[in-house]
């Protein structure tokens, strides 16, 4: 297993970001790693809560310790968006060793506040936290934002990191999550400002639709990790559509899946080279 405390500080010193893919089931998790293992890229892989409520977290804890132990390639599990701290220490204690405390719906001082619980728990079991402010779009709080509205506020991260002791910040720059309503409109000068006032590394969620121009000025810009999960869940949805489509009744589930496999790997492996981390391992 790797350090998960030097992961991203790595991939900031050299110029890349940690590609964090959400996977669903068994099926797309093989298939992000063995896409990692084909370009010896650094990832993490992401269990967001819905895929924690559906299997459990010790049976997701428990395919990702094997992919961290098998993998040829250095793998990081990683809790994604949790909303309660709850899940954050089932997910701990089961063996995650890296989380998400996603309190950024609250105030400010609400938000350090929760964060730093977490942070507590996490740090004394070697456990890395990453936190959020701004408003990133699509997860049903947007409320009546708009514009500038959705940006992170730089001093208020610099308060954030310095009080909660968190490890990373997702921030809102304008980025969504789900498919963008016509081109994402990053806001760099935001990400410049943040970048200058924060030391830990910067997370950019909502990476599907996102152009890989965008993509490469956001890593130049400070960004050290990028979350990517509707790209990977639709391509795996869409493909095995198709493929049952294709076939006659009663398939075997393995015949139906190679083919759904490959057109996963071949997306996350372009994931991979956008964020510059093609044998980083
Ligand atoms: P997308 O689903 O837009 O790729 O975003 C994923 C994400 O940010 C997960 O936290």
């Amino acid at each position: 297993m790797i350090a998960q405390k030097d992961l991203l500080i790595k991939a900031g010193e050299m110029g890349y970001a940690v590609p964090a893919f959400n996977y669903s089931d068994i099926w797309d998790l093989k298939a992000i790693i063995e896409a990692a293992e084909e370009e010896r890229a650094i990832i993490m892989v992401s269990a967001n809560p819905l895929v924690i409520e559906a299997f459990g977290v010790e049976l997701n804890a428990a395919m990702g310790k094997a992919v961290m132990e098998k993998a040829s390639v250095p793998v990081l599990l990683h809790l994604d968006h949790s909303f309660s701290e709850e899940m954050c220490y089932a997910a701990i204690d089961a063996g995650f060793p890296s989380v998400m405390m996603d309190a950024s719906k609250y105030p400010l001082e609400e938000n350090i506040k929760i964060v730093n619980r977490v942070v507590d728990y996490a740090h004394k079991r070697g456990v890395i936290v990453e936190a959020e402010l701004g408003r990133i779009r699509g997860k049903g709080i947007e409320g009546d934002f708009t514009g500038d509205d959705f940006l992170v506020d730089p001093a208020e991260c610099v308060t954030l990191v310095k009080e909660s002791g968190a490890d990373s910040l997702a921030i809102g720059i304008g980025n969504a999550h789900g498919f963008y309503k016509g081109k994402p409109e990053l806001n760099f000068k935001r990400l410049e400002e943040v970048n200058n006032a924060v030391d830990v590394p910067l997370v950019l969620h909502g990476g599907t639709g996102i152009p890989e121009e965008d993509i490469r000025k956001a890593i130049l810009g400070g960004i050290n990790k990028i979350n990517v999960g509707t790209i990977i869940h639709c391509t795996y949805m869409n493909n095995l559509k198709a493929e049952l489509n294709r076939l006659p009744e009663n398939p075997y589930t393995l015949d139906v899946m190679k083919p759904v496999r490959e057109k996963i790997k071949e997306v996350v492996k372009g994931w991979i080279r956008s964020c510059l981390c093609t044998n980083r391992a």
